[in-house]
């Protein structure tokens, strides 16, 4: 039999995304209090959130500002302007460096969309609150302040993550320090982070004193010589970001060596498994690593010079999204508590947050949409 069904087009599949996501996220904000932010759904199949100090407490706010750079529904605006206030206090926190994730997922898109002075404010106060937790010693960003296995000043992979809203606030308010703390951040984690064929460590730990490497490990992968998934997207999309903020061709470079080992690697639909060495049985895929990904690969294939590259790129974040928008990951509406995708893997050695909802994936999940949307013009 020949199959005469044709395929969906992007910009059909991205239409029908986005009207899962604005019913899902519209109703979700009734499950909320006024200092709760969506995280997943917990093991007795209930709704979770989180306070504002969660690291993903800015997914929900980012979500809905992309919902309304697509849709232009102001009932969404709305909800997006109410939940990205909650997250004021974000601003001052100086003992965590997931501030870059919280602020700029939901102000920096706010300020993006709106051009609203006050967040612009929040977003520098912001800066220099996780600028704070730099060192010259180590060069580099101090992740956690918790301290376990003996480790002294722990970095992880994700904390590539927080430099743009550094470089955001460098640029806005013509300050270099938070540009030179972003880009010494990058440069030392490029130089320490990394395996031979461009696979990441999760945690650095760093010696204060002197600066040296103490140790390699991993918190959420499957070993300390294994290549933890979402850690692997973090990476891709971390110097990615950095090219796009500096134009440094050295970021590039690394970039396009990320997105080459993991196109060697990556499953034929393209959504990694939570460890790409996580042995048979213990296969869970991770959607959040998936979307994570596609967003990275979408602006990859922007900058990449080879013209097969970019196509390459490309068609890895096509085929990501369209497997992301098929039923197995994307919910029914009404269903899922009301998030939009399904299976992700938030911890697994912790046995926290296995093959779930998790904010951040639908966070990427969008923003890959509306990357793909513009680079198609
Ligand atoms: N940044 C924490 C995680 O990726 O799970």
């Amino acid at each position: 039999l020949i199959s005469c069904s044709k395929q969906e087009s992007m910009d059909a599949l991205t239409a029908r995304v986005f009207t899962v996501a604005e019913q899902q996220y519209l109703t979700m904000d009734t499950r909320l209090e006024v200092t709760t932010l969506p995280q997943s759904i917990a093991s007795d199949s209930t709704f979770k959130s989180s306070t504002i100090y969660w690291w993903c407490s800015g997914f929900y706010p980012g979500s809905l500002w992309y919902i309304y750079e697509y849709t232009q529904n102001e009932a969404v605006k709305t909800l997006s302007a109410k939940n990205t206030l909650k997250l004021d206090p974000i601003q001052y926190v100086t003992n965590d460096h997931d501030v870059g994730f919280q602020l700029n997922c939901s102000y920096g898109n706010g300020f993006r969309l709106t051009g609203n002075e006050d967040y612009k404010k929040v977003l520098y106060q912001g800066a220099q609150s996780l600028a704070t937790r730099f060192s010259s010693v180590t060069g580099v960003i101090r992740s956690w302040d918790f301290l376990r296995r003996g480790w002294k000043y722990p970095v992880i992979i994700d904390n590539m993550m927080n430099l743009e809203l550094l470089m955001f606030a460098s640029k806005a308010f013509d300050n270099d320090t938070l540009e030179y703390v972003a880009r010494t951040h990058a440069n030392t984690t490029l130089k320490n982070h990394f395996r031979k064929d461009y696979s990441s460590y999760h945690l650095v730990d760093y010696d204060p004193e002197d600066g040296h490497v103490r140790s390699r490990q991993t918190v959420q992968g499957y070993s300390n010589e294994s290549s933890w998934g979402r850690g692997q997207a973090w990476a891709l999309y971390g110097y990615t970001m950095m090219f796009r903020m500096t134009r440094d061709e050295k970021y590039l470079e690394h970039a396009e060596n990320i997105a080459d080992m993991l196109l060697s690697r990556l499953p034929v639909d393209g959504i990694p498994y939570w460890d790409f060495d996580a042995p048979n049985g213990n296969e869970y895929r991770d959607a959040s690593a998936g979307a994570i990904m596609a967003s990275a690969f979408v602006e990859l294939s922007g900058f990449a010079t080879d013209e097969k590259a970019r196509q390459n790129y490309l068609s890895i974040a096509e085929k990501q999204l369209r497997t992301l928008a098929s039923s197995h990951y994307l919910a029914e509406p009404g269903t899922n508590c009301n998030f939009i995708l399904k299976h992700s893997v938030g911890n697994l050695p912790e046995k926290s947050e296995v093959d779930v909802p998790l904010s951040y994936a639908d966070y990427y999940f969008l923003e890959a949409l509306l990357r793909y949307k513009k680079a198609m013009g």
